[in-house]
């Protein structure tokens, strides 16, 4: 039989080989399956394709052209790739079912573009961007969609780069880094104000953020830090010192832009795509639709085995883009034990006015597939 073949990067992907429902090593639901190829960072007159365009720009004005691109990488990778190849713990909560969609026990939908740095150093590259779509469980709002982009930057320092600074090596990558992603955040807003934050990696050390100052909050743009030395040494780089950095383009396109709501990316209407050309970083997106949200609001009783994000694919897979957000309003536990949440779940397309009878309808239907598949007791 003519299976749905798809192919990225010259792999060929069955759709039998990604969606087993049933099958308890597999949780890739339809929905994600549909994303997958569709490469949004590929077109050039796409916001996402547009960032990526720009950024590329500033490094090849920086480093004289020197940075390779890949951006055709398969995003279904092993669960080493993903994960071991960066040192994440055996542990660590990111390798969960929760949070990580698995295509089988040893298969996953990338989750960051870390997963290539590791084959990439091997290939013997030491300056590189991978660009790629990133899949991720997760709950729904307006900044929160299980697919989107991330730029993946990787530059490995020689042995004379490190001598001729006053620093020892691991202090030089860290303020070489730092001013780079300046200098990017520079060409790509203008002035604007940030800040660095420590935080924590497993594959970098030290390890940061760069907050940027936007419509009144601190939002994190990306994460990035010094390579652990374990990653440079299994994959030939014995003596020398590299950074990372992994940027979110949706965020900085949200900011870019003037996009409200993440889901847009994703829109094929022609009033969101016509407002879009190659080479013009941040022309303003015009809404062409503010149509009222509607909420409907579920209560029932969980069991051991809930969770928000098995809830939030749930809807994701009955109502697909007309849900803007699912949000905990009430929460309590009775004198017997039972715990109760209530969910207000927010409808709205960005396309069109819904009617009351089609929101009736998808509620009725998320009601009925949240009580039988996640096995709790509506109330
Ligand atoms: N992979 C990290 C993430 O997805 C970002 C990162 C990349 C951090 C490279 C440090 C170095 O959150």
């Amino acid at each position: 039989p003519l299976a749905a073949l798809l192919e990225i990067g010259g792999v060929k992907i069955a759709k039998d080989d990604v969606v087993r429902e049933g099958d308890p090593t597999n949780n890739v639901p339809d929905t994600i399956f549909s994303k997958i190829g569709l490469q949004l960072h590929r077109r050039d007159r796409h916001p996402i394709g547009i960032l990526k365009n720009a950024i590329y720009e500033y490094f090849d004005e920086r480093h004289e052209g020197k940075f390779v691109k890949f951006d055709d990488l398969c995003p279904i990778v092993s669960v080493k790739q993903n994960f071991d190849d960066v040192l994440v713990p055996a542990d660590h909560v990111s390798r969960s079912y929760n949070d990580t969609y698995y295509v089988d026990a040893q298969t996953v939908l990338r989750c960051h573009t870390s997963a290539h740095q590791a084959e990439i150093l091997r290939k013997g590259h030491t300056h590189f961007l991978v660009t790629g779509d990133v899949y991720r469980r997760d709950s729904i709002d307006s900044t929160h969609y299980p697919v989107f982009h991330q730029m993946e930057g990787f530059r490995v320092f020689s042995k004379d780069e490190c001598r001729d600074s006053d620093m020892d090596a691991t202090s030089h990558a860290a303020a070489d880094l730092k001013k780079s992603l300046e200098g990017l955040a520079q060409h790509l807003f203008g002035a604007v104000e940030m800040r660095w934050v420590d935080t924590y990696f497993p594959f970098t050390n030290p390890s940061f953020e760069l907050e940027i100052f936007f419509q009144e909050n601190w939002m994190e743009v990306l994460g990035c830090g010094v390579t652990e030395q374990e990653i440079l040494k299994r994959n030939g780089r014995t003596d020398c010192v590299a950074w990372a950095f992994g940027l979110g383009l949706e965020r900085l396109a949200m900011v870019l832009f003037d996009i409200p709501d993440i889901r847009l990316f994703w829109s094929t209407d022609e009033r969101f795509t016509s407002q879009f050309s190659k080479g013009q970083l941040g022309a303003k997106f015009k809404p062409f639709s503010k149509f009222p949200p509607c909420y409907k609001d579920m209560s029932f009783w969980i069991n051991e085995s809930f969770t928000e994000n098995n809830l939030c694919e749930v809807v994701r897979g009955i109502a697909g883009d007309l849900v803007e957000e699912v949000k905990l309003i009430d929460n309590f536990t009775n004198k017997k034990g039972m715990t109760s949440h209530c969910y207000r779940i927010a409808y709205r397309s960005m396309e069109r006015s819904l009617t009351d009878d089609e929101i009736n309808q998808l509620q009725w239907r998320v009601r009925e597939t949240v009580e039988n598949k996640l096995n709790v007791t509506l109330r």
